[in-house]
């Protein structure tokens, strides 16, 4: 008998944006059982077949074409993998020989070196006796992977995977995720968990950010003072990062180094000042912001440290693509030294554009020389450079649209800024290409895709996980997923298994918080502590730099650093606000399940409110949060207040609208680098009543 549905909904084609949310609520005539699409991101076509995979210990595995070593050691990741979900033993070792019920069926091991065009696609068809995963590539194989963990799902006292047949291939062939290791230092282990859930949501290229005005992070041997002077001594050796790049090609993606020129180069100018423009640093520099510092782009010596440099690089990073930085490059020496303005005016450079694009130019034949192709971050687009380079957009849209007009390819990033500590809804709403987009479908064709950006000047290796998850997980949708899925509160409801998944991977973002609020009462009695917390998010980090003054000798041990980004009763709250707003005063089950989560998360902050203030007496690091522990209080009988006057149908006593909003408009004024992540939904409560 069939395990699995299917009368209400076999017959139902999902095409990725259509009808995807409906069938995990359709009830199963014949079981308990139902298809639940957690999938994230959504393939490109789904179609319901009819029972169900039971997931048993008689599960085998073929490999009938591709057995490479990769491939291999990505199916038994997966097995694994399943087997911790489903409790069941599953096999440890691929009889490459026999006949499977899961059978992998991949045409070839893909390019030795995993590019831009590799075949990512793949076709997944499960029946109630076998999973067939096809792939062109051990890249397709690897995405489906990842998909078919996603499907498993519990059944009875068990695990099925649904009958169902997958078509799927991504949107972008670019869909990174950059880490910035410059400004803080990330150990490898940090970056093996990112990677891990790089590949659970089909990103595929880590761009690495590897020197920074804070910190030179990657081994030379040809420049052994790189690293001597200008790291602190945290960097990666030669061998860390080719075994970084080689766990990164068993999961499907590419790494790009990013070695910052001619500007944030104080580390390399730190260790060889005969680079620089003309004033030298005497040590790398702990204040973040943009430095004066640039190497000195009118010197023959310049480009040679730079070609032995980069072609060192080369035999550590495989992939075709090299990031020079190249933004934030003010270099007032460009305007002051006077062998720089004959240089300029003897090549006809009118201003430092132009000989910054010099520069650029010059460090491109050095990359063409090497076989590699060059990747920059907006500064770089200039007429004077050819149309094979890659321009990352980090000003706007408008910016990565005007380089796709000028015929440059392109990579959006700046709406993909994690330190924004946006709503996951608003970067997965930002398409690099919208729908009402005005280019043209060959300039479509430049823009490669996106990238989600993790700068280093607030995060280490305790808190980076929360800041990158799982909000990065939907905006890897965005760049997977065709154009027209976009339903927020579909994400939103895929967003929460995909985040317990990427916690099984080893990542830390939901566990980092509550190590945070023990570490700041000194204590494990953080009950009251963690339901104060989740009235709250990090400021963005423009607020946070100036009011904090951070440096790389800030602790990053505040409750800012504790509470993470857009927390799941943020988006909670803001449905249950919306379903009572539509009809106040119904008493149906939504609206009063609506009621309930409002006033309980009210009622909640109210009881934990005074208890941390009584811990914070004895916890001083905590004490930085007295007046929002205040204000809290206030906010949250205003809410109990407002939810009751709307529910009842009572208007508020004169006066009680006006002093509520301006008491919402003192929370919003800085304090303690958080802000109250319910203030909207709460202004939207207030003024609902009269
Ligand atoms: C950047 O944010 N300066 C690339």
């Amino acid at each position: 008998m069939s395990r699995f549905c299917l009368a209400t909904i076999c017959s139902l084609v999902i095409v990725a944006g259509g009808l995807i949310s409906q069938p995990a609520y359709a009830q199963a005539s014949t079981t308990s059982a139902m298809f639940r699409n957690q999938l994230m991101p959504q393939p490109a076509s789904l179609h319901l077949g009819d029972g169900a995979f039971q997931i048993t210990s008689a599960l085998t595995v073929s490999l009938p074409r591709t057995r490479s070593g990769r491939l291999q050691r990505a199916v038994l990741r997966a097995l694994r993998r399943l087997e911790d979900q489903t409790g069941v033993p599953l096999p440890r070792t691929i009889d490459t020989t026999g006949a499977g019920t899961l059978i992998i069926s991949v045409a070839s091991d893909g390019a030795r070196v995993q590019g831009l065009d590799e075949d990512e696609s793949y076709s997944l068809t499960v029946t109630q006796s076998s999973i067939d995963l096809d792939a062109p590539t051990t890249v397709g194989a690897i995405h489906g992977l990842e998909t078919l963990i996603q499907l498993a799902q519990p059944s009875g006292h068990g695990y099925i995977i649904p009958a169902l047949t997958i078509q799927d291939a991504p949107r972008f062939r670019w869909r990174g995720l950059m880490i910035d290791c410059g400004r803080h230092f990330e150990p490898l282990d940090v970056l093996e968990r990112n990677i891990d859930g790089m590949a659970a949501v089909k990103l595929n290229v880590f761009h690495w950010h590897l020197t920074e005005d804070q910190g030179f992070r990657i081994q030379s041997k040809v420049f052994p003072k790189l690293t001597a002077v200008g790291s602190d001594g945290q960097f990666y050796t030669q061998d860390q990062a080719r075994e970084l790049v080689r766990y990164a090609r068993d999961r499907g993606i590419r790494v790009v180094p990013e070695f910052e020129m001619p500007g944030h180069s104080t580390a390399w100018l730190a260790a060889y000042p005969e680079l620089a423009s003309g004033s030298q640093p005497t040590g790398t520099r702990p204040e973040f912001g943009i430095s004066n510092y640039a190497l000195d782009p009118t010197r023959q010596q310049t480009y040679d440290f730079i070609e032995k440099f980069l072609r060192e690089m080369t035999t550590i990073f495989p992939d075709q693509y090299v990031h020079i930085g190249g933004d934030e490059t003010p270099a007032p020496d460009w305007k002051t030294n006077p062998r720089i303005r004959a240089f300029m005016k003897a090549h006809g450079l009118k201003d430092n554009a132009a000989l910054q694009a010099y520069f650029n130019q010059r460090v491109l034949a050095i990359l063409t020389q090497l076989h590699r192709r060059m990747v920059g971050w907006d500064e770089i687009l200039n007429p004077a450079l050819p149309k094979d380079v890659v321009v990352q957009s980090w000003r706007g849209v408008a910016s990565l649209a005007a380089g796709a007009r000028q015929g440059y390819q392109g990579v959006l990033s700046a709406p993909y800024y994690l330190d924004q500590m946006q709503p996951a809804s608003i970067p997965y709403l930002a398409d690099p290409i919208p729908a009402d987009t005005t280019l043209t479908p060959s300039q479509q064709k430049l823009i490669l895709g996106g990238e989600i950006c993790m700068w280093g000047e607030h995060v280490d290796a305790r808190t980076i996980d929360s800041r990158i998850w799982p909000r990065s997980a939907a905006i890897a949708e965005r760049f997977w997923s065709p154009q027209n899925v976009r339903d927020v509160n579909d994400m939103y409801r895929r967003l929460q298994p995909a985040s317990v998944e990427l916690e099984t991977l080893g990542l830390q973002h939901l566990t980092s918080e509550d190590a945070g609020l023990r570490g700041l009462l000194g204590s494990e009695n953080i009950a009251a502590l963690r339901i104060f917390a989740q009235a709250f998010e990090p400021v963005r980090f423009g607020e946070r730099y100036r009011e904090q003054n951070t440096s790389t000798l800030t602790p990053l041990t505040s409750f800012v650093d504790a509470v993470r980004p857009d927390p799941p009763i943020r988006h909670q709250l803001e449905l249950a606000a919306q379903t009572l707003l539509a009809a106040p005063t119904s008493t149906s089950p939504a609206t009063e399940a609506a009621r309930k989560a409002l006033n309980d998360f009210f009622a909640q902050q109210i009881a934990a409110a005074p208890q941390v203030l009584i811990q914070m007496q004895d916890a001083p690091r905590l004490q930085a949060v007295q007046l929002r522990a205040e204000q809290l209080q206030d906010l949250a009988t205003i809410g109990r207040q407002a939810v009751r006057y709307l529910s009842t149908g009572t208007p508020p006593p004169a006066g009680w609208k006006a002093a509520s909003l301006a008491t919402l408009d003192q929370a919003k004024k800085p304090s303690a680098i958080v802000r109250f992540q319910f203030l909207p939904t709460l202004a939207e409560l207030v003024n609902a009543n009269p």
